[in-house]
């Protein structure tokens, strides 16, 4: 079974579960280690909570949430290894796993989509990676700049 971590702050309560609700729905294996009520808790440390439970191994993707999917999804980025993308719509979604093979997505709950964000997660899902070589090496040098 695909294991997956999701996790969000206050700003994406009702949108996360939603997406847990989904990807149980799929078989997936939920690490689940956000906050499922209304109490106020710094977006930070769930990118850095779900992030490091990521790089623990074994996991598929992530998926984390915020208000405007913004704090977290820049949070996520500054861990080594992350590549958190931040969809726009479907084709944004297909993409970040096609060209970037983005290891995490994220979304906001306060942010009205045009695309249905289960559609978007399911554009990710049902896309692969690249593995043309120009971005194979886009890639490569993407994850250069961390050192
Ligand atoms: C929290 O109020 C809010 O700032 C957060 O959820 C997110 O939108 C930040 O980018």
């Amino acid at each position: 079974m695909s294991k997956v971590v999701v996790a969000n702050d206050h700003g994406a309560v009702e949108l996360t579960a939603r997406i847990v609700d989904f990807l149980k729905s799929q078989g997936y294996d939920v690490n689940y280690l956000g906050i499922a009520e209304n109490k106020s808790v710094d977006y930070p440390d769930m990118a850095k909570l779900a992030c490091d439970e990521f790089k623990k191994g074994g996991y598929e993707f992530g998926i984390l949430c915020c208000g405007t999917g913004i704090g977290i999804s820049i949070s996520a980025n500054k861990i080594k290894g992350i590549r958190c993308a931040l969809p726009q719509n479907c084709f944004a979604a297909q993409m970040a796993k096609e060209h970037n093979d983005a290891n995490f997505i994220a979304f906001g709950g306060r942010i009205d989509y045009k695309d249905d964000v289960i559609d978007m997660i399911k554009a990710y899902i049902g896309t692969q990676a690249s593995q043309d070589e120009r971005h194979a090496r886009r890639r490569a040098k993407m994850m250069a700049l961390e050192k």
